[in-house]
């Protein structure tokens, strides 16, 4: 529960921000489309994980891992909703550079505070990369399907 008052922190945060950036009309397509590549735009100001010497898969100082999990599974289901491929390369990057020795999600930078639910933000989001057929991992790396059943397989044991 630890990480759940610091996301709605956050999303309130963002929320007054950007309260009167975006114009909707829920009935064009197009307008969906354009407030959802801004949302996505303002959401990418926060990462720094593409960034020269940064660490690709994690978002800067105050957040937390379990963040950048999420964040990486919205910009799946923005690519899948939106066709925009805009963010795949950096979400590809990141949630093959965070997978850890065992290919599970639980990189040792973390595990002092991870639990089930930051690691399922990951799972997740590459549950996400599976069922949408998002890009496959060059064929050297872990594919999307085996490192979402890598982590259910760790959380079914424990
Ligand atoms: C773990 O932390 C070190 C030191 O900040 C960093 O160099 C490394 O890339 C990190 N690994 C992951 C998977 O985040």
């Amino acid at each position: 529960m630890r990480t759940w008052g610091r996301s709605l922190v956050v999303a309130g945060l963002a929320a007054t921000q950007l309260t009167n950036a975006y114009e909707l009309d829920l009935s064009s397509k197009e307008s969906i489309k354009d407030v959802a590549r801004s949302i996505a735009e303002d959401m990418m100001t926060f990462y720094t994980g593409n960034l020269p010497g940064e660490v690709p898969g994690l978002l800067p100082d105050p957040y937390y891992w379990w963040e950048s999990g999420a964040l990486m599974g919205s910009l799946i289901d923005y690519w899948y909703y939106t066709g925009d491929t805009r963010w795949n390369d950096i979400v590809e990057e990141g949630l093959l550079f965070q997978v850890g020795p065992n290919n599970d999600y639980m990189p040792p930078n973390q595990t002092l505070t991870e639990g089930n639910d930051d690691q399922g933000f990951w799972g997740m989001a590459v549950l996400s990369a599976a069922e949408y057929k998002f890009k496959d991992p060059p064929r050297d790396k872990p594919q999307w399907l085996a490192l979402a059943q890598a982590v259910f397989n760790s959380q079914a044991a424990r």
